[in-house]
């Protein structure tokens, strides 16, 4: 025998004992008893090279388990969260403090140029505070927009605030602050100024206790 004809008979010895086929024409053997209309099956054994891969399965779970629970303390889904969470905060905070004019509300001014109070009347729509507050800013779901009693402040500061972080918890005004922009928030907050002391069709009645602007006696 030449090495050539060792080496292949030695891969079908292989392959033999890998997949343990039942010699062809003697499937008697292993027929068994049954039989469903016509239907018959053969007890073959399992291709040992799938049942050792199950096996390595089996082994590699036993060891996967121990590694969960032994790192159980070091790592887990909740930690993997809390530490994701702290590090967006910490980077929130150091944008921050990179840009302290952005997140100072001491330096916001009311606009009363028209292109600025236009865009702001634009964002009520297209941001859809008008769902809440109508068109005319005459309330339905939130508060009336034009009369000077406010439940959070009508100045521009408290303004720009309550959309910025939203209302009262569970009363259905949302913060504003990651979908507006800073400048958007200042120009809608401008708008709604703009708007102090209009008419509108169905006012709701007033909401609130701060009363902004004062009314002055004559
Ligand atoms: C889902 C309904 C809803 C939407 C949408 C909504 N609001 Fe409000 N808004 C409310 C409610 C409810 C309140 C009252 C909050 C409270 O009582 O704390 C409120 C309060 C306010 C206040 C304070 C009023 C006050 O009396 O102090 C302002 C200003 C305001 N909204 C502006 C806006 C702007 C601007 C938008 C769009 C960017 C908007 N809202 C979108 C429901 C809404």
């Amino acid at each position: 025998m030449n090495k050539k004809s060792e080496n292949i008979s030695g891969w079908k010895r292989f392959m033999k004992s890998m997949t343990k086929a039942h010699e062809l024409g003697t499937e008697e053997d292993i027929m068994l008893d049954h039989d469903y209309d016509g239907i018959k099956e053969l007890d073959n054994v399992l291709p040992p090279w799938w049942l050792y891969g199950f096996y390595i399965t089996i082994a590699m779970s036993v060891f996967y388990y121990t590694q969960v629970f032994y790192n159980s303390e070091k790592y887990s889904q909740a930690k993997e969260y809390a530490a994701e969470v702290a590090k967006g905060k910490a980077e929130v905070e150091a944008y921050k403090a990179e840009n302290p004019d952005l997140f100072n509300t001491d330096n916001i001014v009311a606009f009363t140029d028209e292109e600025n109070l236009a865009k702001g009347k634009e964002l009520f729509t297209t941001k859809t505070c008008f769902a809440c507050h109508l068109n005319d800013l005459g309330g339905s779901i939130g508060p009336n927009l034009t009369d000077n009693a406010w439940i959070l402040g009508g100045d521009v500061k408290s303004l720009f605030n309550t959309i910025t972080n939203g209302g009262r918890p569970g009363k259905g005004m949302i913060a504003w602050e990651s979908t507006i922009t800073r400048e958007e928030r200042i120009q809608i907050s401008s708008y709604i100024i703009s708007m102090q002391g209009t008419t509108p069709a169905n006012p709701k009645a007033a909401e609130g206790d701060i009363i902004f602007p004062e009314v002055v006696e004559e």
